[in-house]
C-alpha cells in the first residue's frame, strides 16, 4: 500500500501532483512518499512487537538523508556497507548504538571511523577480517564488538545476481569456518563476540528459505553455547521482496510471526536489516517521453531518464510498472520504453503495453524507491536526477538536480 494514486485521471504523490512537481522540478526525477516510508517502517517494525529487536534499515536501499531522517526520527537503526554510508547515517542522526557494519571488503579506515563512532556490531565476513579489526581495536585500545555473518547454503529463489546465501556465494562463512573464527574471536584481545548475522538475499517472496537458514542459525547457535560466548544478537539480514509486477511476498506480519515463532525458544535480541520492503515501492521515477518511433518490426518510446538513472532493468532485467502521470485511454499498443543512452542494454521496459503515448508526456515509472538513485550513475556524462521529498501536500528537494558543473568538478586541471 502507497500514496502514488489516481486522482481524475492524474497521478498525485500524496496531496501533490505530479505535473505540478515536474514543472518545478523537471524530470527525470526521483519522487518518494514520506507517508509511505513511515507507513511502511511501522508495518515492518510492529511485526516484531513483542519480541526485542532493532529493525536496522539498509543504506544501500535509499541513502538519501532526508529518507534516513526519517526513518532514524522513527527509531529506526541502520545496515551500513561502507564508510560513506557511515557518514550518511551519522548525518543524519542516526544512533550510533543502533548500527550494524555488514559487507565482505571493510576496509582498515572504515574500520577505524566505525570503531571511533561506537557502532553497535561489525557483521564479520572472514577470518582476515577478524584478525584486521582486532588489529584496528587493539592499536584505538577499545574493543570491538563483532557478530560472524554465516552462510547457510539456502538457495533464496531470487536473481541470482542478489542471492547471497549460496556457498558459491562470496558473502559469509560457512559453519565450520565459522566455528573456528568464533573459537578465534574468544582468543583475540580487542574483540568481543556478541552476535550471529546471515543474510541469504533480496527481493525474496516466500518465508521458507528465511525459516531454513534460521533453522541452520539456530542449531549452530546452539554449538556456540560449548564456547561459553556471550551471543546477545541474531541478525537474520534483509531480503523481504516486494510487488513490482505480480509477485506476491508475505506481508511483513506474517514473515514477523513465522520468525518469532521460530526463536519463541530463544531470548536473543533479533536484528533485522530490511531495506527494499519499506522503501521500494515509496518511490518513483519520472521521465518525459522524447519522442517515440516505430520500425517495422517494434516501437519505441523514446524518454529522458536511461539506465544510468535507473539500472535495474538494464541490470537484473528487472520489472517496473510504467504509466503515464495523466490516465489515457484508447487501444494498448506494445512497445520498448529506452533511454537516450549509447548502448542497447538501455531500456526501462522491453515488450511492454502501453497506451499510445505521445511527445512529452509523462510517465510514472513505479517501485524505484529502493536500489534506484542509489544505484544511479554519470555514464553518458549524465548529470543525475533530482529526489523529492512529499509530505502530504509538503514537498522538498532532498537533492538537487546535479548540473554540468558538477561533472567536472572533481577532476583536476590537465593543463
Ligand atoms: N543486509 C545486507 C547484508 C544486504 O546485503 C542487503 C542487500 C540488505 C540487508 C537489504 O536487502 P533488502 O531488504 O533490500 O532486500 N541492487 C539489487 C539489490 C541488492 C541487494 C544487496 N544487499 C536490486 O536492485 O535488486
Amino acid at each position: 500500500m502507497n500514496f502514488f494514486e489516481y486522482r481524475n485521471g492524474e497521478l498525485y504523490a500524496e496531496d501533490i501532483s505530479i505535473k505540478e512537481l515536474v514543472q518545478e522540478f523537471d524530470t527525470p526525477l526521483y519522487v518518494y512518499s514520506a507517508k509511505t516510508l513511515r507507513r511502511h517502517y511501522e508495518a515492518f517494525d510492529s511485526a516484531f512487537e513483542g519480541t526485542r529487536h532493532m529493525t536496522c534499515f539498509s543504506v544501500k536501499a535509499n541513502s538519501n538523508i532526508c529518507v534516513l531522517k526519517l526513518l532514524g526520527q522513527m527509531g529506526a537503526g541502520v545496515d551500513i556497507v561502507s564508510g560513506g554510508e557511515l557518514f550518511r547515517a551519522l548525518k543524519a542522526g542516526i544512533d550510533p548504538q543502533k548500527i550494524v557494519y555488514s559487507g565482505v571488503g571493510k576496509r582498515e579506515h572504515e574500520i577505524r571511523e566505525a570503531l571511533l563512532s561506537n557502532i553497535l556490531m561489525f557483521n564479520v565476513e572472514s577470518r582476515q577480517e577478524l584478525e584486521r579489526i582486532n588489529q584496528v581495536a587493539s592499536e584505538m585500545e577499545v574493543q570491538a564488538r563483532i557478530s560472524l555473518r554465516i552462510n547457510p547454503d539456502v538457495d533464496p529463489q531470487t536473481h541470482p545476481y542478489i542471492s547471497t546465501g549460496l556457498k558459491k556465494n562470496k558473502f559469509g562463512l560457512e559453519l565450520e569456518q565459522a566455528w573456528e573464527s568464533y573459537k578465534l574471536a574468544r582468543e583475540l584481545s580487542n574483540i568481543e563476540p556478541v552476535g550471529i548475522d546471515c543474510h541469504i538475499g533480496s527481493q525474496l517472496t516466500s518465508v521458507e528459505p528465511f525459516l531454513e537458514a534460521l533453522e541452520r542459525i539456530k542449531s549452530f547457535y546452539g554449538r556456540l553455547q560449548e564456547l561459553g560466548l556471550d551471543i546477545k544478537y541474531l541478525d537474520l539480514g534483509g531480503g523481504l521482496g516486494i510487488t513490482y509486477d505480480q509477485e506476491e511476498p508475505p506481508h511483513p506480519a506474517e514473515f514477523g510471526r513465522a520468525v518469532k515463532e521460530s526463536l519463541k525458544d530463544t531470548d536473543l535480541t533479533l536484528i533485522l536489516e530490511p531495506g527494499r520492503v519499506i522503501a521500494g515501492n515509496a518511490g518513483i521515477m519520472v521521465t518525459r517521453v522524447l519522442y517515440t518511433k516505430g520500425t517495422p518490426s517494434k516501437n519505441f518510446v523514446i524518454v529522458d531518464a536511461a539506465m544510468n538513472d535507473l539500472m535495474r532493468p538494464s541490470l537484473y532485467g528487472s520489472y517496473h510498472r510504467i504509466e503515464p502521470v495523466q490516465e489515457k485511454s484508447g487501444r494498448l499498443y506494445t512497445a520498448d520504453v529506452v533511454g537516450p543512452i549509447c548502448e542497447t542494454g538501455d531500456f526501462l521496459a522491453q515488450g511492454r503495453e502501453l497506451p499510445r503515448l505521445e511527445q512529452d508526456d509523462l510517465l510514472a515509472v513505479h517501485s524505484a524507491g529502493a536500489y534506484g538513485f542509489t544505484m544511479a550513475s554519470q555514464y553518458n556524462s549524465r548529470p543525475r536526477p533530482a529526489e523529492v521529498l512529499v509530505d502530504n501536500d509538503q514537498a522538498v528537494l532532498a537533492r538537487r538536480r546535479e548540473v554540468y558543473f558538477d561533472l567536472l568538478q572533481l577532476e583536476e586541471q590537465c593543463f
